[in-house]
């Protein structure tokens, strides 16, 4: 449980994209539920009334080589996949899937102290990296995914677990035998799900439930309707992939005769609720669909540079308004860390600029900016799930990461920042250079669960 807390010092977010706010002397303080009550400058006049009220509540003072800044959303990780990250990326994706993917999965079904520890270790590393929140896909057994939801609730993460939907595949030991027992036991997961905190206050449930159609080829036209159905009936969240690679969606057209998007959008599952993984091959008039669908993207640069022969088209998804958050997509990419999303994000927009200028074609730059992939990995990623986190107001929840840049021993690599004025190229600076070792606190629900 939280306890109420003070913060005073520099706070940096971005409400919205390409808005970076650096507050710098501003206060905030948190409720018993973790709940931010005030956020103004410290010299608000509010501000006496609420530290002479104060007494014997936790004070935290920013040094002035830091500060607070939202903590990340992971909008797209394969919990069980993280047990052979960083193997096997010289595979084309459907070969990467049955050789490591479906193999990482079945063995924590088959095992589940080998999934407890994958899925407690994956919860800390999550925590060192800034991430308070992870949509989360698992396995196809119910009982490992309860493992799943039990670790990071009991780290204090917020975890929006996949059972996995699969009712046909190229693997026979690891598919679900209709699709009305893979119904069966969606349902059945939402409420052994919902069960693990059915005792505690709202405010402190971190794991919920979300339908996870695994993609296309493993599903058949009966499974997503009924996916579809459950999700409108009880307002569910739900993830997929969605036109990730070339030999996926060549799959889909071949076997199905259709493209990707009008398979899920017949199921009912193009909604507000729905976030899809990669997207990478869909066309500007396809973006459309999903901005007025209110779909959102986890967009997954590192994976996409393995699987996907087409780079995502970020900046188009971006101008046309389509809700766009980042994700690691262990193991389809190999590190946890968001930064490590976000650099990248930028980096292959860099490189779709660099071939549109090569091929001489017209139209605006295709470049996206830090600020833009800060955006993405807090508030972006946020709005996708439905939270009010990802930026500093009153009424949220406080989910926050403390950055110290000051100390030596902290620093990392961050060799002379202290050579700038103490503004946005600090903030850059960091965004290029900084890691784990610059990260000395993070709080979800205004429960600490770092602190070094
Ligand atoms: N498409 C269907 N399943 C997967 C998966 O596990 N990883 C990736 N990257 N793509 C998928
Ligand atoms: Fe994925």
């Amino acid at each position: 449980m939280a306890s109420p807390a003070i913060f005073v010092g520099t706070f940096v977010h971005c409400t919205r994209l390409n808005e970076l706010q650096i507050l710098k002397n501003y206060i905030l303080a948190t409720d018993e539920k973790g709940t931010i009550t005030t956020f103004c400058p410290k010299d608000d006049p509010s501000v006496a009334a609420l530290l002479s009220s104060s007494n014997g509540i936790t004070k935290l003072t920013i040094p002035p080589g830091g500060f607070i800044l939202p903590t990340f959303v992971d909008l797209h990780l394969h919990a069980p996949q993280y047990l052979y990250a960083g193997n096997g990326l010289h595979l084309p994706l459907m070969e990467w899937l049955d050789t490591y993917a479906f193999k990482a999965e079945e063995r924590l079904d088959a095992d589940p102290s080998l999934a407890r520890r994958v899925y407690e270790t994956l919860a800390r590393r999550l925590v060192e990296a800034g991430t308070g929140a992870t949509l989360l896909f698992g396995t196809i057994k119910e009982d490992t995914n309860l493992i799943l939801a039990e670790a990071f609730q009991t780290v204090g993460l917020r975890g929006y677990v996949g059972k996995l939907s699969m009712d046909q595949s190229s693997r026979p030991t690891y598919v679900e035998s209709s699709a009305q027992s893979s119904l069966q036991s969606a349902r059945s997961f939402i409420d052994r799900c919902r069960s693990i905190t059915v005792d505690l206050p709202d405010h402190e449930r971190l794991v919920e439930p979300v339908l996870t159609p695994r993609f296309v080829p493993t599903c058949s036209d009966e499974l997503l309707a009924g996916l579809g159905d459950i999700s409108k009936t009880e307002g569910l969240r739900v993830q997929s992939h969605l036109a990730e690679a070339k030999d996926q969606v060549e799959w889909v057209r071949r076997e199905r005769k259709q493209e990707d998007i009008d398979v899920f959008d017949k199921s009912g599952l193009l909604t507000s609720r729905t976030i899809q993984a990669h997207c990478t091959f869909l066309d500007k008039p396809s973006l459309a669909r999903l901005e007025s669908a209110g779909t959102s993207v986890a967009h997954c640069p590192l994976s996409n540079a393995y699987f996907s022969e087409e780079p995502f088209r970020l900046r188009e998804a971006l101008d046309k308004g389509v809700k766009v958050g980042l994700g690691t997509d262990i193991a389809g990419g190999y590190t946890v860390d968001i930064m490590s999303a976000m650099r990248q994000a930028v980096i292959t927009s860099r490189m779709r600029e660099g071939a549109r200028l090569t091929a001489k074609q017209e139209g605006r730059s295709l470049t996206v900016g830090w600020k833009e992939s800060l955006y993405m990995a807090t508030k972006g990623g946020a709005e996708a799930l439905g939270l009010l986190t990802g930026e500093f107001v009153v009424g949220a929840p406080f989910d926050a990461q403390q950055i110290e840049l000051l100390a030596e021993s902290k620093r990392g690599s961050l060799d002379f920042y202290d050579a700038l004025e103490w503004a946005e190229d600090t903030i850059e600076k960091w965004w290029c250079l900084g890691d784990s070792r610059n990260r000395v606190g993070v709080w979800v629900q205004g429960k600490q669960i770092l602190k070094k």
